[in-house]
């Protein structure tokens, strides 16, 4: 099971320290919301704050892109020092999808699709056998502290049937909404990877926060 605070929610004037604090409390991965005012109408940061915070943290960084056209900025993020890199398929012309994850793949990187409330499970059933992870997103995309969103529920399951049925080993991710509550219906809809923003950062005590959900979501 991996644990994944979404930085999102930390403090903008301190992401180091922010990024030290989540390995510390016990994170696994760091989420990174990379947002560009226009897939999504908010605006974060790009591959430059990425790159500054790599020497912050050992953790993994989970780059997930809410930008049009991600193709364009893969090998950016991939020089930052993302290891794993999130496009969303409808954000980029269908042709190019394989194209993108052969090159994350080149660089020795995980490659996954995301899939935002509207767009069913089966949108990343071609491509399923390639990719490292698929993220079931359970909010829109564009901001945290939004909440769970449980009709994605059965998109999880059929995620994880289909994933089952090929015999792969493929990560599912969730994100939007996570906490100590819903955690546990979306582990056991068969998701692995948590990704958790206003729980984490919200929480008084951070370590305690992470260990909280590593415990309900393996109660399942
Ligand atoms: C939303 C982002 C999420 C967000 C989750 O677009 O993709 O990663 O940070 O935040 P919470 O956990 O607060 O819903
Ligand atoms: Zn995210």
């Amino acid at each position: 099971m991996i644990i994944a605070p979404s930085i999102l929610s930390g403090d903008f004037a301190r992401l180091g320290e922010e990024a030290l604090r989540c390995q510390r409390a016990g994170a696994d991965w760091l989420h990174l919301d990379v947002m560009d005012g226009r897939f999504v109408p908010n605006i974060t940061f790009g591959a430059q704050a990425v790159a500054a915070l790599r020497s912050c943290t050992k953790l993994l960084f989970d780059v997930h892109l809410m930008v049009e056209q991600p193709q364009r900025h893969i090998e950016a993020f991939l020089r930052a020092g993302a290891d794993s890199v999130t496009l969303h398929p409808e954000a980029m012309p269908l042709l190019q999808v394989r194209q993108a994850i052969w090159e994350i793949h080149a660089a020795g990187k995980l490659a996954a699709l995301c899939l935002k409330p509207s767009i069913p499970a089966e949108e990343v059933y071609p491509y399923l056998e390639r990719l490292d992870m698929v993220l079931a997103m359970t909010v829109e995309p564009g901001f945290g502290g939004q909440a769970f969103m449980a009709g994605m529920l059965p998109k999880i399951k059929a995620l994880r049937n289909e994933i089952t049925r090929r015999g792969l080993s493929t990560i599912i991710q969730v994100d939007g909404g996570i906490n100590e509550s819903t955690i546990a219906e979306a582990a056991k809809a068969g998701a692995d990877c948590f990704v958790a923003g206003s729980a984490v950062f919200g929480a008084q005590d951070m370590k305690q926060a992470i260990a909280g959900l590593r415990r309900a979501a393996s109660n399942v």
